[in-house]
């Protein structure tokens, strides 16, 4: 809990900003984030951790978590309400399960951004045309428009960005402690699906690090990946959670047999070019037990 006192001064900062927005002060380290949720908050952190002298904004659908955004810093507005307003850095990390328009969110995001820094879009690696638990990295070919909606939402909003010069960063699955495929699992017990299908992660704080990474380098319409190179399958990631005794509840187990299954994403080429390293290379590094 922020003491009367932090809430003030966090209030206050938030206050000047909205002033300095609004006054058309924009800075160049200043950032919007349209999606200031679980991934959009750590990426705010460690903006600010790089840029000590800068404002933070983000664009949310609801006023539902704006006090808390104040009390971290970051000043909100509602989607929508403040393109009068162009920033130097943006990221879009809002999720596609809230809109009618992902790619017409994604272009009111870019119409946000005024060139000068940087514009990233944290999309999926759900898009790489692989099922049968093959190796994939940055150069395989994505799904044909058209072969699902799923996949057509998320490469329609990649076009966007990349019509307006921003970058692409194609996240695999991302958890932390309480939130992730491991922790809506253990919610369930029982999950029908098949347990060796191969899928992919990277810790919210890694995905972050990465975003910032790339915000930083200023690069223009390039695709990149974020994994920590450490494919399991569904019943190793559960076999770990198990393992190493962390969790309360019980996993009971998968059903399935005939869903389709993953791939082993590998994204060394974005690591070479970043100069990138996760700090969690693996799920198991993560929960603090041998594989
Ligand atoms: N979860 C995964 O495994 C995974 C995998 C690959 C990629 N990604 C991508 O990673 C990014 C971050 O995910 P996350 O888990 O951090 O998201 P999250 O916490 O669910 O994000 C929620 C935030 O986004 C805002 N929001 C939702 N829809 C919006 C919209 N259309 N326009 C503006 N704001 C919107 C919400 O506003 P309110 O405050 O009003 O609720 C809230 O601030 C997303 O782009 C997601 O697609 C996630």
């Amino acid at each position: 809990m922020a003491t009367p006192s932090q809430v003030n001064a966090s209030s206050t900062i938030a206050n000047e900003g909205l002033e300095a927005a609004a006054s058309g002060l924009v800075e160049q380290n200043d950032l919007l984030i349209v999606g200031p949720g679980v991934l959009g908050r750590i990426v705010a952190e460690k903006w600010r951790e790089e840029h000590p002298v800068c404002q933070v904004f983000g664009q949310t659908v609801t006023t539902d978590h704006h006090d808390e955004l104040i009390k971290m810093g970051i000043n909100p507005s509602l989607k929508g309400t403040t393109e009068a307003h162009r920033f130097p850095n943006v990221i879009f990390c809002a999720p596609p399960s809230r809109t009618s328009d992902y790619p017409g969110d994604v272009r009111l995001a870019a119409l946000n951004w005024n060139g000068e820094g940087s514009f990233v879009f944290t999309s999926s690696s759900a898009p790489y045309d692989c099922n049968d638990n093959g190796q994939c990295d940055e150069d395989t070919p994505v799904v044909p428009i058209g072969r699902s909606p799923r996949t057509d939402v998320l490469l329609k909003a990649e076009k966007v960005v990349l019509e307006y010069g921003g970058c692409v960063l194609r996240l695999a699955g991302l958890y932390k402690a309480d939130r992730g495929a491991h922790a809506y699992w253990l919610g369930k017990g029982t999950v029908e699906a098949r347990p060796d299908h191969i899928l992919n992660l990277i810790h919210y704080e890694d995905a972050a690090s990465l975003s910032v990474a790339i915000l930083k380098k200023k690069f223009r319409g390039r695709i990149f990946l974020g994994c920590d190179n450490h494919p399991l399958s569904r019943q190793e990631v559960m076999d770990l959670v198990t393992k190493s005794g962390k969790f309360s509840k019980k996993f009971e187990g998968f059903t399935g047999t005939s869903d389709p299954l993953g791939k082993r994403l590998n994204n060394s080429k974005t690591r070479e070019e970043i100069g990138w390293e996760p700090k969690y290379p693996s799920f198991a590094h993560f929960l603090g037990v041998s594989e």
